[in-house]
């Protein structure tokens, strides 16, 4: 039996929107932002960084926007140790319920010989006024000891004594390079915690990469080893290889209790949800074999499994896919399904849509069902998803055909209509059907953007499953992306080169903040 008495409670501080949100190609725009920190809330993390002030405007003021909305748990802004960087901070974090400072600053030799050009002096002195500053204003700062992994723990040990005395609650020790080994990231946390002077006023917390694959271990020794938090994002995603993933260290947590003797306040049942959203909004999919959250974390293929999985799941399945929030298998829609059971199965995906989304995906979910007998949950979700665009539309799709052949190329005829009402038609030639439509659409914007990503899928098996396209375009520094979804593969990719360009025209318009995303699914 679990011993709750003894199951400390770690703290689940998430960075998807800051770390996840920096690295290449997950970039979201400020509504998408807004709509991942609701869904952080509503799973449990108990402090969710919510960007870096300082960085830009647009980051600012979608710190500021989370703050304003979020009640529930604590809303962190990152800062260099730097006055105006905290300046910033205390400005986007005024509204929140629960304001934390976060502030870093680099340990390591190579860091501040190369990076900062400061002595381990100077390096004392600049963070303890850092947090000494950040305190004036705000009861909650965290400090980061940047690369503590490779820093001589003892000047750790030193920098965290001076910044508890200056007023600094939590102390984080990153592996920033994912360099630590498991057994040694444990060991480090525990030397941290015993020779810090005043450790016992502080809460300790770990940041980990990925670079090794070893992320979550390490984290999960650090808890071992008396980490009191771990900072994590969902599906991993973050600089380089990643940061830890959160929905791996909750699940690890909860699945061996007993063993480590920790667990955290999440609502694991809203960790696959908050998988696909992030997923949807960062444009970058999910692996197939991802633990909790991959399509085949719960599959079972080989014959012998599958027959000991229907005697009983638990000789081969370590959790329920429902524990995770992965939907059992319901009834099926198909096309004599009415509103009412198409109604109640959004609410079961945890999708929630307004009243006009509603009538659009509810009419595609019919001329879906005509096309393919069972319309499967991931087919709902892709509906919804491409529904929910998230920037209004400047191109819409009229028509499309395409001719191709073995060794003359390709033609591609289009017809999009402005948002003025003008319609625009336009035949151009390519290497492929694809190629050549997209050149039509940009001879038809006037744009040439670069198409930085272009991936194709299917949703669910089969000759009339669904196709489903992701493109990344950019321009001028700038990325955009796009979802589209049909049973006609030329149709889902246009749609999503469609909605990427929407997306394009509405920030290069001046609606936009920093990479927006939008889906194409009419
Ligand atoms: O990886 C890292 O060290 C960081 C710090 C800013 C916490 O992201
Ligand atoms: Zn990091």
């Amino acid at each position: 039996m679990p011993d709750h008495a003894h199951t400390r409670r770690i703290k689940i501080f998430d960075t998807t929107l800051r770390d996840g949100e920096q690295a290449p190609g997950c970039s979201m725009n400020p509504q998408e932002k807004l709509e991942v920190a609701r869904y952080l809330e509503k799973l449990g993390v108990d402090v969710m960084e919510a960007g870096f002030p300082a960085s830009s405007p647009g980051d600012l003021e979608s710190v500021r926007a989370i703050a304003g909305i979020i009640r529930d748990c604590s809303v962190a802004g990152l800062c260099r140790s730097l006055e105006k960087d905290i300046d910033a901070a205390r400005e986007a974090l005024a509204k929140a319920a629960q304001p934390r400072v976060h502030i870093f600053l680099a340990t390591s030799p190579i860091h501040m010989e190369y990076k900062l050009r400061m002595s381990a002096d100077q390096v004392v002195e600049r963070a303890a006024a850092a947090v000494g500053y950040a305190k004036k204003f705000c009861s909650d700062v965290e400090f980061s000891a940047e690369d503590a992994s490779r820093s001589d723990p003892d000047f750790v040990c030193r920098v965290f004594g001076e910044v508890i005395l200056a007023g600094a609650s939590t102390l984080n020790i990153p592996d920033t390079t994912g360099y630590a080994l498991p057994d040694e990231f444990g060991r480090l946390v525990e030397y941290i915690k015993a020779h810090t002077p005043g450790a016992e006023k502080a809460a300790f917390s770990v940041h980990v990469h990925n670079d090794l694959g070893l992320a979550v271990a390490n984290s999960l020794a650090a808890i071992q080893n008396g980490a009191d938090q771990v900072e994590c994002t969902i599906n991993g995603i973050g600089e380089r290889a990643g940061n830890a993933s959160l929905e791996e260290i909750v699940m690890a947590l909860r699945v061996r209790r007993e063993l480590l003797r920790a667990d955290t306040r999440i609502d694991t049942t809203q960790l696959y949800n908050a998988s696909r959203l992030v997923s949807k909004v960062t444009g970058v999919k999910v692996q197939p074999n991802k633990a909790i959250v991959g399509d085949n974390a719960f599959a079972h293929e080989a014959g012998i499994h599958q027959h000991g999985v229907l005697a009983n799941r638990a000789t081969y399945e370590i959790m329920t896919p429902e524990s995770v929030g992965i939907p059992k298998n319901r009834m099926v829609l198909g096309k004599h399904s009415g509103r009412h059971a198409f109604e109640d199965r959004l609410k079961d995906l945890g999708l929630s849509t307004d009243a006009a989304t509603l009538e659009t995906v509810f009419a595609e979910f019919k001329n879906l069902a005509d096309r393919k007998k069972v319309v499967s949950d991931r087919d709902i979700e892709a509906l919804v998803m491409g529904a929910s665009a998230a920037v209004p539309e400047t191109w819409t799709l009229e028509h499309w055909a395409v001719n191709t052949s073995d060794a003359l190329g390709a033609s591609g005829v289009i017809r999009l209509r402005h948002k003025d009402g003008e319609a625009r038609k336009v035949i151009a030639l390519g290497d492929g059907p694809i190629d050549s439509i997209f050149k039509a659409i940009n001879q038809i914007i006037g744009r040439e953007p670069d198409l930085e990503l272009y991936e194709l899928g299917a949703i669910t098996g089969g000759s009339t499953a669904q196709g489903e396209t992701m493109v990344k375009i950019g321009l001028d520094g700038r990325r955009w992306n796009g979802h589209g979804v049909s049973t006609d593969v030329v149709e889902s990719s246009i749609k999503a080169y469609i909605a990427a360009v929407n997306a394009m025209e509405w920030e290069l318009a001046g609606g936009g903040g920093s990479g927006a995303s939008a889906a194409g699914n009419r």
